[in-house]
């Protein structure tokens, strides 16, 4: 029997009542798509994923995305992308630097991510036992809706340009990462997508801006533009609008990447341990 807990916040929801690692039967999948496209972020916890269960339930969703970065996911599970802050031998398992700034993800493709399914495997601590390395999420839905109305006649039919260029670089001026190869930045050219976003599945409208990877807006360039988008940008993540996660391990949580955008928290170190694991869906192009 599933039942769900709203978090109180502009977003998201505890289902509880599901063992995702049994198989499922075919009513409740569809039951939890539509509380996630109602919720934006859903969770369950206390969840035991072996990493196939973890990419089995994903696939229900449809196809799953392959990391760019390689060498960041899972020895034999190119469909898992690992984000920790764990080194072993001399060499990150993972991620360690993932979403410091406000995104989506893979909103720098031309067709981006549908969502995103997050599992904790570690989570770290403070000595009070408090859980550190939230993560925030954002409800796009809740931005848009909030925005004055001549600033949404302003920019409906406009379209920002989105770069993965832009939101690497300003992680690795942050972080430990290499410049990225030529390959992979022949993979990721900027793209333009609109900036008032079609949710795919509840036709609901989303500011799909972040501070991450939103460039300029296409068509606007010098100050004007730059000012409409730093406002929107600020806006976009204004704590109305936010639901802040606190993990545990086991949890399994999936955002959806037209609904929300998000951000990590990095208020821990070594050696306190985080390791998380994600599966990313494949999704369809901006309207
Ligand atoms: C990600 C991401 C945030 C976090 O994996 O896409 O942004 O808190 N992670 O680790
Ligand atoms: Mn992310």
């Amino acid at each position: 029997m599933i039942t769900v807990r709203k978090t109180g916040a502009a977003l998201g929801a505890e289902i509880l009542g599901v063992d995702l690692s049994q198989p499922m039967d075919d009513a409740t999948f569809p039951h939890i798509v539509a509380l996630w496209h109602e919720h934006e972020v859903v969770f369950f916890r206390d969840q035991k994923l072996t990493p196939d269960q973890h990419v089995a339930f994903s696939r229900r969703f449809g196809e799953l995305e392959l990391h760019v970065r390689k060498d960041c996911c899972r020895p034999g599970y190119h469909e898992l992308f690992v984000v920790s802050n764990i080194v072993v031998d001399g060499k990150p398992i993972g991620s360690q630097d993932a979403g410091l700034f406000w995104h989506s993800d893979l909103c720098y493709l031309k067709v981006p991510s549908r969502g995103s399914l997050f599992y904790a495997l570690e989570v770290p601590h403070d000595a009070s036992g408090k859980a550190l390395g939230d993560t925030k999420f954002a409800s796009a839905t809740a931005a848009y809706n909030a925005l004055p109305e001549d600033t949404r006649r302003k920019i409906a039919g406009l379209k920002a340009v989105q770069s993965y260029k832009k939101g690497y670089y300003r992680e690795r001026n942050a972080g430990p990462r290499k410049p990225l190869t030529p390959e992979q930045e022949a993979k990721t050219p900027d793209v333009e997508h609109p900036i008032v976003r079609t949710h795919p599945f509840t036709g609901k409208k989303c500011l799909f801006v972040n501070e991450g990877y939103t460039a300029s807006i296409a068509g606007m360039p010098g100050t004007e533009g730059d000012a409409l988008l730093n406002r929107l940008i600020e806006h976009s993540t204004k704590p109305q609008f936010v639901y802040r996660h606190s993990w545990r391990v086991g949890d399994f949580l999936l955002w959806d990447n037209c609904l929300v955008q998000h951000q990590a928290i990095t208020d821990y170190k070594l050696p306190l341990r985080r390791h998380m694991e994600r599966t990313t869906l494949t999704g369809t192009a901006p309207f």
